[in-house]
């Protein structure tokens, strides 16, 4: 893609398009976002967006859909079976993803629940290279275990290291002879490796995989969700690809998996999901589950009206003024915080900005979780909400003991073409001043701790009054500024 230089040598990301729709923002009160945390159990899953001035909690979702995304709403075939709207989209499945059979679901964890269902079975081990939190669940749902193997240098925060998101080659021929093959129904590569900071792999990585599944003889499953983004990323750092199109280093990559699934709240920014293979045995597999579960095979229990911009939002996927736009801003914001001396995941990578709490709030115990506590003060301070992704978005061991995470995180998400420039740098802004006074943030502890993926809607509470601290300083420095 042609870099846009200004005269002033200022390296800024420059919007290629323009803001046609808009959605009006409130900045409430201090007095009201702390009540806010009070009423949503200092979970900022369980915050009303009637209290969120820049809502950072995930991309998921949340994208600015494109005028043809919404034009093609229109044009939705509702039929409960051979809706020409999936025509469309399965025709798009192959086109972008170089796909033959699509089998629709209505998110991407329940693409996960299908696989798992399929091929997992009590005592087997799916050795990926990271976990995310909703594959887990459902691997370990069905009786199976993770082995997450990526290099030492993926847990490095401050790197300049082009491809964390590696599979450790040498690890897993390892885990597989330990294993044997038979006990690996599948290996999971995740593209853009959400929970470690939204960082890539390489193809040369991925081709290294493939060869012992070849060798070995096992799937590979390929999790699409961040696949774009991916592909944008090998561009840009893999010399192979530095000249190729999006299409071609996404069909290389697709190229190399048995099967991939993804979300489609994120990848094509609409809603829904897909599995998508080339290989009949494997769409025989799965294709039972669909109707079972999701609905029909030509809906998936998706809307018509998001098949049509699923569809379309996928070839968008291949433009790459529109697929760099999250990680051109996201690198502005990480060299923002970082020039600020603020601790953030390097180099900057997708989905959004993570700032390093075990650094940030190095006098918190990984006990009273200091990456939630960091994402709740900066809610407090600015309105602006994110997500914990530390030891709050893990899961207990199966003896009930508390697993503390590789990485306390707090993640800003930067959904595609949503934000300005202009609030992005508030964004640091109060990232600044939450830096400057982190020693009044404090620690927080469960009162209501659900089972299963607890950081949704568990609850939990300051260890003392914190916040009431941190409140009083901010009104200290900032007066009568919202
Ligand atoms: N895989 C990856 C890599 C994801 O990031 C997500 C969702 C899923 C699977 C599950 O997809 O939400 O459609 O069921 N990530 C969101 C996030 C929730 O905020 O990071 P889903």
């Amino acid at each position: 893609m042609q870099e846009i230089k200004f005269y002033s040598g200022e390296n800024i990301p420059l919007e290629q398009h323009k803001v046609r729709i808009v959605q009006k923002l409130n900045l409430v009160p201090i007095e009201r976002r702390l009540e806010a945390l009070h009423e949503g159990g200092f979970n900022t899953f369980r915050l009303s967006t009637n209290d969120v001035f820049l809502d950072m909690l995930t991309d998921s979702g949340t994208n600015a859909m494109s005028d043809n995304q919404l034009a093609a709403m229109m044009q939705a075939d509702d039929a409960y079976a051979g809706s020409q709207s999936f025509v469309r989209l399965q025709q798009a499945v192959t086109d972008v993803l170089g796909k033959k059979y699509l089998l629709p679901v209505h998110q991407g964890r329940a693409a996960e629940n299908i696989i798992s269902i399929a091929y997992v079975k009590k005592g087997n081990v799916v050795p990926m290279n990271y976990h995310f939190t909703t594959a887990m669940a459902h691997i370990t749902d069905k009786g199976g275990q993770i082995a997450e193997l990526l290099y030492d240098e993926a847990y490095i925060i401050n790197s300049d290291h082009p491809f964390k998101g590696n599979m450790n080659i040498e690890k897993l021929e390892e885990v597989i002879k330990y294993h044997g093959p038979k006990n690996i129904p599948f290996i999971r590569m995740e593209a853009s490796t959400n929970l470690i900071g939204g960082q890539p792999f390489s193809i040369q990585n991925l081709r290294d995989v493939r060869s012992l599944c070849d060798k070995y003889n096992i799937r590979l499953v390929l999790d699409g969700s961040l696949l774009g983004e991916n592909a944008y990323l090998v561009k840009q750092r893999e010399e192979e690809f530095k000249d190729a199109d999006m299409k071609t280093i996404i069909h290389t990559m697709t190229g190399l998996a048995d099967l991939c699934y993804f979300s489609a709240r994120k990848l094509s920014s609409s809603r829904g999901g897909g599995i998508c293979t080339d290989s009949l045995e494997v769409f025989r597999e799965l294709e039972a589950f669909i109707p079972l579960y999701e609905g029909f095979l030509t809906y998936g229990g998706i809307s018509i009206r998001e098949v049509e911009s699923m569809a379309v939002g996928l070839y968008e996927t291949l433009d790459e003024t529109m697929i760099s736009q999250s990680p051109t801003f996201i690198k502005y914001l990480v060299d923002g915080l970082d020039s600020k001396g603020i601790p953030v995941i390097k180099p900057a990578g997708v989905l959004g900005a993570h700032v390093d709490a075990m650094q940030v709030c190095d006098h918190i115990p990984q006990s009273q979780y200091p990456a939630g506590a960091l994402a709740a003060a900066l809610f407090l301070i600015s309105g602006v909400r994110g997500m914990e992704r530390g030891s709050i978005s893990n899961q207990r061991d199966e003896y009930g003991n508390e697993t503390y995470s590789d990485m306390e995180l707090l993640r800003l998400a930067v959904p595609r073409r949503v934000f300005t420039l202009s609030q992005i740098k508030y964004v640091e802004d109060r990232m600044h001043w939450l830096y400057d006074n982190r020693h009044l943030i404090g620690g927080l502890k469960f009162v209501y701790e659900p089972p299963v993926l607890r950081f949704f809607m568990g609850g939990l509470e300051p260890v003392n009054d914190w916040p009431q601290k941190l409140m009083a300083k901010f009104k200290e420095d900032f007066g009568d500024s919202l």
